[in-house]
């Protein structure tokens, strides 16, 4: 028996990077998923990969950002698959370091309205639905700054904080109705993600990388899916609430 076997799984963000590869792992768990993003070829990139490999998958466009159509994400994925198990809210963007003296509104807003408002919607949408089916669980992509202080800008550290927030709210309020919601709190992980970055605040990334020669070394998409497979799984069944460092024990010192 796999892991996922017929559970039936959301993943945002899952074009690229580390949400394709959660997405990737689960398919090879058993799982059915849908491959959720805002860019188009990369989801269907994706989404064809893993049918010709055999596998269940199903591509959604969506911006998590705005609500009615995170409320389709969802109602489309019902309508093929009949049910949701597990929701990864993995979509997320960076604040090109900016430090709290340099906090461009439009930067302040676009990481707002993703990492945060972004989460928010899709928990609104999806905890209903759980509650219906008699449980669910939830993974949130955090970040190691979202644990600490000085490791992103201003934007970005306040967002990952929220998400590690939201997702104790969610645990606590909603775990006698076997709902689980934990995070992954990654440090850097090999993707496109800091190269999406533009016009970095040459001070914030100075200040927010001094320590990065304490980190032991970079993690992969694969280390953070072996995590997030362990989070939606029965395995962690005793789990809820937790944001769990991913780091190589950067943050430990
Ligand atoms: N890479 C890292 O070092 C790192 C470290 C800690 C946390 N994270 C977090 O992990 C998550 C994934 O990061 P990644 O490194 O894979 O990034 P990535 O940029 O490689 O991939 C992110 C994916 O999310 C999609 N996306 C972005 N905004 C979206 C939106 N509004 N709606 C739908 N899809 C959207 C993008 O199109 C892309 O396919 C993010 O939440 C990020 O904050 C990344």
């Amino acid at each position: 028996m796999k892991r996922l076997e017929d559970k039936i799984a959301i993943i945002t963000g899952s074009g690229a990077g580390i949400g394709k590869q959660i997405a990737r792992t689960y398919a090879q768990e058993g799982a059915k998923v849908v491959i959720a993003d805002f860019d188009e070829k990369a989801l269907q990139t994706t989404v064809n990969a893993l049918q010709e490999q055999g596998y269940d998958a199903l591509g959604v466009k969506v911006n998590v950002a705005e609500a009615s159509e995170v409320q389709a994400m969802i109602d489309d994925t019902v309508e093929a698959f009949g049910r949701i198990d597990i929701l990864v809210n993995n979509a997320g963007v960076g604040d090109n370091m900016q430090a709290a003296a340099h906090v461009e509104d439009a930067t302040w807003e676009r990481v707002m309205n993703v990492n945060v408002n972004g989460v928010m919607h899709t928990l609104r949408a999806i905890i209903p639905i759980f509650i219906k089916n008699g449980g669910g669980t939830i993974v949130n992509m955090a970040s190691i700054t979202g644990l600490t202080g000085g490791r992103g800008g201003l934007a970005y550290t306040a967002s990952k904080h929220a998400v590690v927030g939201m997702t104790k709210n969610v645990a606590s309020q909603y775990g006698p109705e076997h709902i689980r919601c934990n995070a992954i709190a990654p440090a850097q992980v090999e993707t496109e993600f800091s190269a999406r970055m533009t016009n970095v605040d040459p001070f914030g990334l100075e200040i927010a990388t001094r320590g990065v020669n304490l980190m032991p070394k970079a993690g992969q998409v694969q280390d953070i899916a072996n995590i997030a497979l362990f989070l939606a799984s029965e395995e962690s069944a005793y789990i809820n609430g937790v944001a769990l460092a991913a780091d190589a024990g950067w943050s430990a010192y």
